[in-house]
C-alpha cells in the first residue's frame, strides 16, 4: 500500500505583477513504506518548488495550481501554514533542507532549539527528559553531542550544523523524510559523514521512507530505489534507479547522464557534454514537448503535440518517441 501518493500536483507563483510562474505541473507519484525516491534535474527546475507542495506547505508566493498530496491517506491540501507546522511536520513529512545555516535560529544553542521541536509536539514533558532524549538521539550521529547541542549554530562546522539539522528534523521519527540536496553546500568529505548519517538513520529504523533530492543523478544510484527525473516542472522520466541511470529512455535523461558523467568513479577522463539551450520559461504557456528546443531527436510535431507519460518497459516517459 502507498504511504505517500502525489496525484496530478501543479504549483504556480503570483509574482507581484501579477503573472503566474508554473514552477510544477501535472507531478504524479506514489510511494510504498520503505521506499527510497531520488529526483533529480537541473537547477531551476522546479525541485524545491515540488517540495513545499509535498509538504502541503504553502506559503505566498507559492500557490497550489490543482491535484492532491495524501500522507497515509490523509490529505495535506487546502491547510493553513500553521495547521501543517502543527501537524504534519517533523511528525508525518519532515524535511531536511539545502542549507543548514538558514535552518537553524542563530541566537539559540541547538539543544533548545531542538527542544522547542520536541515540546511544540509532544504534551507535558519537562525539560530533563527533553534534553535526556536529545543527548540519547544526538549519541547516535558520532559527534561530540554535549559540544553540539551546547552550542550556538555559528560555534559549529558546516558539517556538525547539518548533521544537527538532520537530528532536529527527525527527532520524532517521521513517517516520511524529504531531503532537498541536503549536502549542495558542503565539501566532499562532509558529504560523505551527512550521507552516512542519513544511512544510519534509515538502518536504525527512525524512518523508513525518503525522498532524496539532488541535481547530481549519479549519487543517486546509490541512494535510491527509484529515480524521477524533471525538466521545466515536470516528471520526464520515472523507474528503478539503476535502469534510469544506465538506460535512460527519455531524451533529457540521455543529455542529463553525458552532462553527469564526470561524476562517475573512473569516469573521470570522459568530458561532460552540456545541454545546448535553456528550458523554456515557465511563465508561459507552453503547448508541446518541453524540451523540444533542445532534443537532438525532435521531431517537428514535438513542439505542438503535448506530452503525456507512458509506460515504456519498465519505465515511464513523457515521449512520444522514447523506446
Ligand atoms: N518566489 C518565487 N517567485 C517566482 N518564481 C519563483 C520563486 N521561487 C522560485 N521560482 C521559480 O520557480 C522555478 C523553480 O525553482 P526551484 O523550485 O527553486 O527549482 P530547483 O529547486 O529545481 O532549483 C524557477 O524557474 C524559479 O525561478
Ligand atoms: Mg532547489
Amino acid at each position: 500500500m502507498a504511504i505517500f501518493e502525489v496525484d496530478k500536483l501543479s504549483l504556480h507563483y503570483l509574482t507581484r505583477f501579477g503573472q503566474k510562474i508554473h514552477a510544477v505541473t501535472d507531478v504524479s507519484f506514489n510511494m510504498e513504506q520503505g521506499e527510497i525516491l531520488g529526483i533529480a534535474g537541473e537547477s531551476g527546475c522546479g525541485k524545491s518548488t515540488l517540495v513545499n507542495g509535498l509538504m502541503g506547505l504553502f506559503i505566498p508566493p507559492l500557490y497550489p495550481t490543482s491535484g492532491d498530496v495524501r500522507v497515509g491517506g490523509e490529505s495535506l491540501m487546502n491547510r493553513t501554514p500553521e495547521d501543517v507546522r502543527a501537524n504534519i511536520l517533523s511528525r508525518k513529512v519532515s524535511m531536511i533542507p539545502q542549507g543548514a545555516f538558514n535552518a537553524l535560529n542563530p541566537t539559540r544553542k541547538v539543544k533548545d532549539i531542538a527542544a522547542d521541536v520536541m515540546a511544540a509536539h509532544i504534551k507535558g514533558v519537562d525539560k530533563k527528559q527533553i534534553y535526556e532524549r536529545l543527548k540519547e538521539r544526538f549519541d547516535l550521529f558520532g559527534m561530540d553531542t554535549n559540544k553540539v547541542l551546547n552550542s550556538h549554530p555559528i560555534q559549529l562546522t558546516a558539517g556538525e550544523r547539518q548533521r544537527s539539522v538532520i537530528g532536529i528534523s527527525t527527532l520524532l521519527n517521521p513517517q516520511m523524510v524529504i531531503a532537498d540536496e541536503p549536502t549542495s553546500a558542503l565539501d566532499v568529505t562532509t558529504q560523505k559523514v551527512v550521507i552516512k548519517m542519513i544511512f544510519d538513520l534509515l538502518e536504525k529504523g527512525i524512518f523508513s521512507t525518503m525522498i532524496f533530492i539532488t541535481h547530481e543523478l549519479p549519487l543517486l544510484r546509490h541512494v535510491a530505489n527509484n529515480i524521477a527525473i524533471m525538466y521545466a516542472g515536470e516528471i520526464v522520466e520515472k523507474g528503478a534507479a539503476e535502469q534510469v541511470v544506465f538506460d535512460p529512455r527519455h531524451p533529457y535523461t540521455k543529455a542529463l547522464m553525458g552532462a553527469m558523467l564526470s561524476a562517475e568513479p573512473g569516469q573521470k577522463q570522459r568530458k561532460p557534454t552540456a545541454i545546448e539551450g535553456a528550458p523554456p520559461n515557465l511563465a508561459n504557456p507552453i503547448t508541446g514537448c518541453r524540451f523540444a528546443e533542445r532534443c537532438p531527436q525532435a521531431k517537428p510535431e514535438c513542439k505542438r503535440n503535448k506530452q503525456e507519460i507512458r509506460i515504456v518497459g519498465d519505465r515511464q516517459v513523457r515521449c512520444d518517441y522514447a523506446e
